[in-house]
């Protein structure tokens, strides 16, 4: 099969081509980068106007398979991720059970194959059974192909494991993804503290309970040597961490989600639960630093942290609601609307950090556009005017805060090994 993409702004982060071309995929890979190529080809796509980009990578979802699959399924949570632009992702390890053993990581991979139109890269857990007690084997898991090792969802509050864990992930090179939040600090808390948890009589936590894991964790990355890589980064103070402890050499890489560079927790509709997800929604001056940190490169990447919860699950009270929102199929438009347009990062930055970056910090072969280089590719139109419709989700979960948003910015082709896993103008 040969596709050829025409009059499409390619933009490629390793080579920083950035410019109109055409494009010929052979097979599984790239094999042409030229103006005005017109090799011949099965199919040919018209990209003028459009952003042809490496392959999205999402460093940071959650697939609910096996265990709660009411929520999500690989099936379902891999169609969203194609139709949101994305190649690749990463599912945390917070299953039941837990992906905590070679054999669960096979069984992902395996079910993968079978059902999923884009790449799965499983992560599995620091400890066993995400209990915070005894560290995995994480050799085993790495030889069976688990690319990260996360506790996400938790943290780990016994220093004395996690650092045992992150010795254990530097002697195999591998990177440890980090959720902090201090669970003790957090116990019954449902939102950021401050007036509006005031306003709704909920009780609130504070930025300490991110911070506080944040320089903890640095300090024993950097005793370790540990590479760490900062999940869903929401305070100032943590991206100020992490810009120090880059510059003293830490191994030290870190992601923000479309959520927390666009949302205060102003913004939350009293008892509206599709606004609650940990970390939680923090201030304006939290926001401004996030996008500073995207910027001045402190922020290497974004995720999505796609969480899937059920409509029931959504619908009880603020406080007994699940943490977590949706993501694959908004952060496309959310980064082009909130971040690009406004002229915070350029095209390729985005590409850097929706698929360069996240590629480099797991040593993948992909988030690259180039002649030789795997057809993993990513079509989007940067000037699309619509509204988000949770209705048009291939997730099996509509948890999003942002349905009846106008955005700019929709994803129309994406393609993985050189096969079109999803294209806009077949959906009704
Ligand atoms: O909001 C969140 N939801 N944050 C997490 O860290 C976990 C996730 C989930 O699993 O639902
Ligand atoms: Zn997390
Ligand atoms: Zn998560």
């Amino acid at each position: 099969m040969r596709i050829r993409i025409d009059n499409g702004r390619v933009l490629d982060p390793s080579t920083k081509r950035d410019g109109i071309y055409n494009i010929l995929i052979e097979e599984d890979r790239v094999t042409k980068i030229a103006a005005g190529c017109t090799d011949p080809a099965d199919r040919v796509i018209d990209a003028k106007g459009c952003y042809v980009m490496p392959g999205l990578i999402d460093l940071h979802v959650h697939f609910r398979e096996p265990g709660f699959e009411y929520k999500e399924t690989i099936a379902t949570g891999a169609r969203a991720a194609a139709r949101g632009g994305f190649t690749a992702v990463c599912p945390m390890a917070n299953t039941n059970p837990v992906i905590d053993s070679p054999e669960m990581v096979s069984f992902l991979l395996e079910k993968a194959k079978k059902e999923s139109p884009v790449k799965i890269l499983p992560i599995g857990s620091v400890t066993k059974g995400l209990l915070g007690k005894e560290v995995t084997d994480m050799a085993a898991m790495k030889a069976a192909g688990a690319v990260a090792f996360s506790e996400d969802g938790k943290t780990v509050m016994d220093a004395a494991v996690y650092r045992k864990g992150l010795q254990q992930a530097a002697a195999i090179g591998a990177v440890v993804m980090d959720h902090c939040e201090d669970m003790d600090l957090l116990k019954e808390s449902v939102m950021q503290e401050g007036t509006p948890a005031e306003a709704r009589r909920v009780s609130g936590v504070s930025h300490a309970s991110e911070d506080l894991i944040t320089a903890r964790d640095i300090l024993l990355a950097k005793e370790t040597g540990a590479r760490l890589h900062l999940c869903h980064c929401s305070t100032a103070a943590s991206v100020w961490m992490a810009g120090e402890a880059k510059k003293q050499g830490v191994a030290l890489t870190a992601e923000v989600c479309p959520h927390h560079f666009t949302l205060t927790y102003e913004d939350i509709p009293e008892g509206d639960t599709n606004y609650k997800m940990a970390p939680p929604l923090r201030e304006k001056k939290d926001v401004e630093a996030l996008r500073t940190a995207l910027k001045n490169g402190v922020l290497d990447a974004i995720s999505t942290d796609h969480a899937p919860h059920s409509a029931e699950e959504k619908a009880r009270p603020f406080p007994q609601a699940p943490n977590g929102i949706v993501g694959s199929e908004t952060a496309v438009a959310l980064t082009i609307t909130e971040l690009v347009e406004p002229g915070i990062l350029t095209p390729m930055e985005m590409a850097e950090k929706m698929s360069f970056h996240p590629a480099q910090i797991l040593g993948l072969e992909t988030g690259m556009l180039a002649e030789g280089r795997i057809a993993d590719i990513t079509i989007l139109d940067p000037n699309a005017e619509y509204v988000i419709d949770k209705n048009k989700f291939a997730s099996k979960a509509k948890n999003t805060p942002f349905h009846g948003r106008k955005v700019k910015g929709k994803v129309l082709y994406t393609i993985v090994d050189g096969k079109i896993v999803y294209a806009a103008e077949e959906e009704q």
